[in-house]
């Protein structure tokens, strides 16, 4: 849907909230997706045209390719907090600023965390398709018994704001023992304050009871658990990724859980998302769910609301709200 006026220009990719157009409205000439279509890159390419800005949902990949295309683009704004789908050296050499939103998502998407660790290691789904089925017939003294959640072992792989989170309610809501692994580790007093102690990737994978990825995903971060991590795991832990597809090796993960190497996994993201491995689908020590960790309507809308702050901050006033390369404020 296009609006024509000498307003600037920008796209909102995707279906959203009907507030988020009217605000841009406000400011901007907008060509919206209520329709919610898929657009194919060159799609895209041709809408991003002439735009100066473009809010964007995380999915979008912007990148030297598509920048060449599009002379006019000053802004991405991302409502997600992951930022993987720039390229934020081309867009920095581009001129062309990327913003994200952190910080809005963090509690909602911590209690995530303990809903998928809970429905994995409670076996809360797989007991449930057995209900559905109609295959209880009698109570037993070992049906679906899972592994023990509180007083366990929490590894969590990236200490961020959403690993810190988890951290608080792990050792405070479930008495756990937090360990972690993170690219920087905390100041002590931090670390003294969530009760989490550092550890090496290795000893983490040995010793934790339940694992959670939280960290972002970057070309290094890629497949940080894959066959020879499995391997390292204990065979009663579970593992939880709420971080990114590709931060696990998913086809080593269908293997792993055929396999027994380790109990159960916990997956709201996944290698080349929306498909999911086939081999995931098919054992049923898994949960799985469709990257809805930050999905409740009120952290959605905070979500979007920083991608409109950045978008009117940086177009209109020269100041967006959270800048990931604000070197390029500078050229402005
Ligand atoms: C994010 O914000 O990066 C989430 O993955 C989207 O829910």
């Amino acid at each position: 849907m296009t609006q024509s006026s000498n307003k600037p220009r920008i796209l909102v990719t995707r279906a959203i909230f009907p507030s988020v157009i009217e605000r841009l409205s406000a400011h901007f000439s907008v060509e919206s997706n209520p329709e919610d279509t898929l657009w194919d890159r060159p799609q895209l390419m041709a809408r991003l045209v002439d735009k100066v800005g473009a809010f964007t949902t995380g999915t979008e990949r912007i990148d030297a390719e598509l920048l060449v295309h599009c002379p006019q683009l000053r802004i991405c704004a991302n409502m997600t907090v992951g930022y993987n789908n720039f390229d934020l050296p081309a867009m920095t050499a581009a001129g062309v600023l990327g913003t994200n939103a952190p910080d809005v998502l963090t509690e909602t998407t911590a209690d995530f965390g303990f809903a998928l660790l809970l429905a994995t290691a409670r076996r809360v789904t797989e007991s449930e398709h057995f209900l559905r089925a109609g295959l209880w017939t009698r109570w037993s003294y070992d049906m679906f018994s899972g592994a023990e959640v509180h007083g366990s072992t929490l590894g969590i792989i990236g200490m961020g704001r959403i690993g810190q989170a988890i951290a608080r309610r792990a050792a405070l809501g479930f008495g756990m023992q937090v360990i972690y692994h993170n690219r920087s580790r905390l100041d002590s007093a931090t670390e003294q304050a969530l009760s989490a102690r550092y550890v090496d990737k290795t000893t983490l994978l040995q010793s934790a009871d339940h694992i959670m990825l939280v960290l972002p995903y970057s070309a290094e971060a890629h497949h940080t658990i894959g066959a020879a991590e499995l391997a390292c795991m204990k065979p009663t832990a579970t593992l939880i990724n709420l971080a990114r597809g590709g931060i696990v090796d998913d086809a080593a993960l269908a293997q792993a859980l055929r396999n027994r190497t380790i109990a159960a996994a916990g997956l709201d993201v996944f290698e080349g998302e929306p498909r999911v491995h086939p081999g995931l689908l098919t054992v049923p020590n898994v949960v799985l769910t469709p990257h809805i960790a930050s999905a409740t309507a009120g952290t959605r809308q905070a979500m979007a609301d920083v991608a409109v702050d950045n978008l009117v901050g940086f177009l209109v006033h020269g100041q967006p709200r959270t800048p990931l390369n604000p070197q390029v404020l500078a050229l402005r």
